[in-house]
């Protein structure tokens, strides 16, 4: 498998960072249906297998989901501080979560291998950590909090019972997002002047042209 330059590059910036966990973060931006925009931090969790779309999971109740749903396009945006190299990447976005009868909903055609998403989905699901899981299983995001139901919760152990840590079962409100880039800019900043490279895909082929930054 050839891989584009782009992706060959990000792994070495990844490898060079490796003994620090904040390289992992990227920041993925949308717009909303009113044009205001959005952006977030997110863990990323490696490339779907054989190609270069990019990972990340969420809840399928926050803010972003829903937002994707309406405008499947995101740019993601890296900094990696040792190496000094920007990375802006733009990309379709595919949405994989549960609908109300807990089957796969795929939202998007980005990522056209949906053969494997099940897999793909679950295997995300067991990769994170038990603390990671039971969060899944908490109130929505940004719903107001109920101290009393909490200190309930605590007494009950509800937030650590092995339903909520099971890698079996796969909270309803688990979501993979799968980002695959068709455009991205990247900046190398230790060089003099900058090195700016505009990579595209065209007909299924990455071309690469150097600008000035
Ligand atoms: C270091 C760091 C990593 C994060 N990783 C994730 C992540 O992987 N998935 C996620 O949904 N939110 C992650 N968040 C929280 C998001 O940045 C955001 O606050 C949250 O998802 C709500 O976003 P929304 O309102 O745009 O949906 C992370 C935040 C930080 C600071």
């Amino acid at each position: 498998m050839i891989y584009p330059q782009w992706r060959q590059q990000l792994v070495r910036s990844l490898h060079v960072h490796r003994s620090k966990p904040e390289a992992k973060y990227f920041q993925a931006a949308n717009v909303t249906s009113n044009g205001i925009p959005k952006v977030r931090t997110m863990v990323f969790r490696g490339f779907a297998e054989n190609t270069s779309a990019l990972l990340a999971v969420t809840d399928s109740r926050s803010e972003k989901v829903s937002e994707w749903r309406s405008s499947l396009k995101s740019e993601l945006h890296w900094y990696f501080v040792k190496s000094r190299e920007q990375y802006r990447i733009l990309c379709d976005v595919t949405v994989v979560c549960q609908d109300n009868d807990e089957a796969l909903e795929i939202v998007g055609e980005g990522y056209a291998q949906t053969k494997e998403m099940k897999q793909l989905y679950s295997q995300q699901w067991q990769h994170l950590s038990k603390r990671a899981r039971s969060g899944f299983f908490c109130p929505p995001p940004k719903s107001a909090i109920d101290y009393q139901q909490n200190s309930e919760d605590e007494d009950a152990g509800q937030f650590s019972s092995d339903e909520t840590t099971s890698e079996q079962t796969i909270s309803q409100h688990f979501a993979l997002l799968i980002f695959a880039p068709y455009q991205v800019d990247y900046l190398d900043l230790k060089t003099s002047p900058h090195t700016r490279i505009l990579y595209s895909l065209r007909n299924q082929h990455w071309q690469s042209k150097s600008v000035n930054p």
